[in-house]
């Protein structure tokens, strides 16, 4: 994308408005109708152009049946290719296979490829579905708080807590669920922490579903996403990726995913006619956003990120002037952690819950209740917005926090 192009769109985010999105009518701006939407993850900074393209043509022909081979095979050579080419991960395009959903894979995952019964460790705060998808297939959800820390410029930090993961894991655990770039802290997690899990899963012989639909987000400049697959002690038979370029490009409601198995774990997940059978499950349409956007869509999503960080960087300035909030500053994804257990107050109290409470002062975030269990004087902030628009809703948070006296 030249500078022009860039300088371009991202003049049209800064120009978004309420209203414009509103009328637009996503999820994201329609459930909470007096509220700036800042909480499920859908961005409003639109497709890369060429998604938009290939989508209205497929409209156009009416080319909307089932998905063609040679289409499933380009989208699994262009994720190898990406995967390669931005973080130096050798994939076979046979070990790529399509999927409707990273959930999707999640639950066939828990029921098909785990120890019957086997409860599904997930470290927390976590994206609110690994929580309650044990759930849903019979299966428990042993809860693993983050260890919460300060770097040494004072900043929140949140980072996995191995001892308890290791003792999920000694307990049974039959699954570990590893969130990277994590959903909802937006940390980018370490190769020793990633080597860390390799051990444990190794001398426990626990799988790990590795989340990695963030990972095209990696905003901070100064952060690098490595796949855990990549890591030498990540046993192949006990490791599967998830990915999917649904966050990237903003377009979750097209269905179209990709399972990353090599070596045994590709062996069984092919062996297996109920998770094979996933791979139908992909939408054309889907199949054909995700080959434009890894083909022709990479200089989109530059602008987007450095856009994101920029937006990051007002939030962040903008709500450390408000006291009582702690704003932890996302490295990669687009969703901020909000900590506003500082705050206080009679109206704070009566709303039930901080998120309910700055809802109702016209700002939609998720609930941190829905994060797992400690976390309910928290709220994510989805930062994915205008900039005018960000800069109304800091405002709106910071008039709350004084009306609490
Ligand atoms: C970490 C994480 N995993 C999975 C999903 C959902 O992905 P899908 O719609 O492909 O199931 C999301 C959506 O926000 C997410 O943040």
């Amino acid at each position: 994308m030249t500078a022009s192009a860039a300088h371009a769109l991202t003049a049209s985010w800064d120009a978004l408005t309420p209203e414009v999105m509103r009328a637009r009518g996503s999820l994201k701006w329609v459930r909470y109708p007096e509220a700036i939407g800042a909480w499920v993850a859908e961005m409003d900074l639109g497709t890369a152009p060429a998604v938009t393209e290939v989508l209205q043509r497929a409209v156009q022909d009416a080319s909307l049946g089932y998905t063609p081979d040679h289409l499933a095979r380009a989208v699994r050579q262009e994720v190898a290719r990406y995967q390669q080419q931005a973080f130096g991960w050798e994939v076979a395009e046979p070990d790529v296979s399509l999927a409707p959903d990273v959930l999707s894979v999640l639950m066939t995952l828990i029921t098909r490829h785990t120890r019957p019964g086997s409860p599904v460790i997930v470290p927390t705060p976590a994206y609110m579905p690994f929580l309650s998808i044990p759930g849903v297939v019979g299966r428990d959800c042993l809860q693993v708080r983050a260890l919460r820390g300060r770097d040494a410029c004072g900043h929140p930090t949140w980072e996995l807590d191995l001892e308890g993961i290791e003792a999920a894991m000694a307990s049974g655990g039959g699954l570990l669920v590893l969130c990277n770039p994590w959903n909802p802290v937006g940390r980018v997690l370490s190769l020793s922490e990633l080597d860390a899990v390799a051990a444990l899963s190794a001398r426990y012989g626990v799988p790990v579903f590795a989340d990695e639909i963030h990972a095209m987000l990696v905003i901070d400049p100064g952060a690098t996403h490595t796949p855990y697959a990549c890591r030498p002690g990540a046993d192949p038979a006990l490791t599967f990726t998830a990915t999917s370029v649904s966050k990237a490009f903003n377009v979750p409601g097209l269905r179209c995913a990709q399972l990353i198995a090599t070596g045994p774990g590709r062996a069984a997940w092919d062996a297996d006619g109920p998770s094979r059978w996933l791979s139908h499950e992909a939408t054309l349409l889907g199949v054909q956003a995700a080959v434009a956007a890894l083909r022709r869509g990479l200089g989109w999503l530059e602008t987007v990120r450095a856009y994101l960080w920029g937006t990051a960087g007002q939030v962040a300035h903008d709500l450390e002037q408000v006291p009582g909030l702690e704003l932890t500053v996302p490295s990669g994804s687009y969703l901020a952690w909000l900590d506003c257990s500082g705050l206080e107050g009679a109206a704070l109290e009566a709303a039930g819950s901080p998120a309910r409470y700055l809802l109702g002062a016209g700002v939609a975030m998720n609930d941190g209740a829905a994060f797992g269990a400690g976390y309910e004087r928290f709220c994510r902030l989805n930062l994915a917005m205008g900039r005018g628009v960000a800069a109304q809703a800091t405002a709106r948070i910071a008039q709350a926090v004084a009306d609490l006296g």
